[in-house]
């Protein structure tokens, strides 16, 4: 497209920035991992260790985190199905944003429902969407339980608590299964960077 520069006739050339320039410029293929998992399952520590490992290869990224989404963007979501079908579809349409922005976007979410995480890959696009099963079983997050939710729902005092009155879904076929019990933190992001060692590179 070209634009006319008022009385001269002088013509602009549109540069066209497109996402293969900006990734270009980051030296990176831009992806989403994206994070699946119970609650307390350890999402948010490994998307935030992998975000530091990353950057520490000189990784351009963006971590998008459940509970801090919630609070901004998606604070008019509580945790009814449909609302989650919500909250799963702006996270997707933000990676799907900040991948053509050029970066490497990690998403920590427990989006328990299988067919939100097909519509998320859809969205991102199926070469871009890495989808990352963080497996923890139930009894072991429920014996961790770092804000104390488990237990609140166990008591009813919290409905529609995923694993207990909400439904997980585990991935039948993800790209990545994490097991965690029993592994270090390092260990389990050194998983993640072994698998991206080659998608990531900008070809
Ligand atoms: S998702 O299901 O829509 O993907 P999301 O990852 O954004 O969930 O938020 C999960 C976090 O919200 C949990 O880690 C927990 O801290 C909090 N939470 C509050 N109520 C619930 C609930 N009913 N089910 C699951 N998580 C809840």
């Amino acid at each position: 497209m070209t634009m006319k520069n008022g009385s001269s006739n002088v013509v602009r050339q549109r540069i066209d920035v497109d996402a293969i320039t900006r990734a270009r410029l980051k030296g990176q293929k831009p992806v989403t991992i994206w994070l699946t998992g119970l609650s307390a399952a350890g999402k948010s520590s490994i998307a935030n260790a992998l975000e530091v490992a990353l950057v520490e290869r000189g990784r351009h990224t963006y971590l998008l985190d459940g509970d801090n989404v919630r609070m901004g963007l998606c604070r008019d979501l509580g945790f009814s199905d449909t609302d989650r079908e919500e909250n799963i579809r702006r996270i997707a349409e933000l990676g799907r944003l900040f991948v053509d922005a050029g970066l490497i976007v990690i998403t920590a979410f427990i989006s328990p429902f299988r067919a939100d995480r097909e519509l998320a890959r859809t969205i991102i696009g199926d070469d871009a969407f890495i989808e990352v099963f963080v497996d923890t079983p139930l009894d072991e997050c429920e014996r961790r339980d770092p804000k104390g939710l488990y237990g609140k729902a166990r008591a009813g005092l919290i409905k529609n608590f995923t694993g207990i009155d909400s439904a997980y879904e585990a991935p039948l076929n993800p790209d990545i299964r994490l097991e965690t019990l029993g592994r270090s933190l390092p260990e389990v992001v050194s998983q993640i960077l072994d698998y991206l060692d080659h998608q990531i590179v900008f070809e």
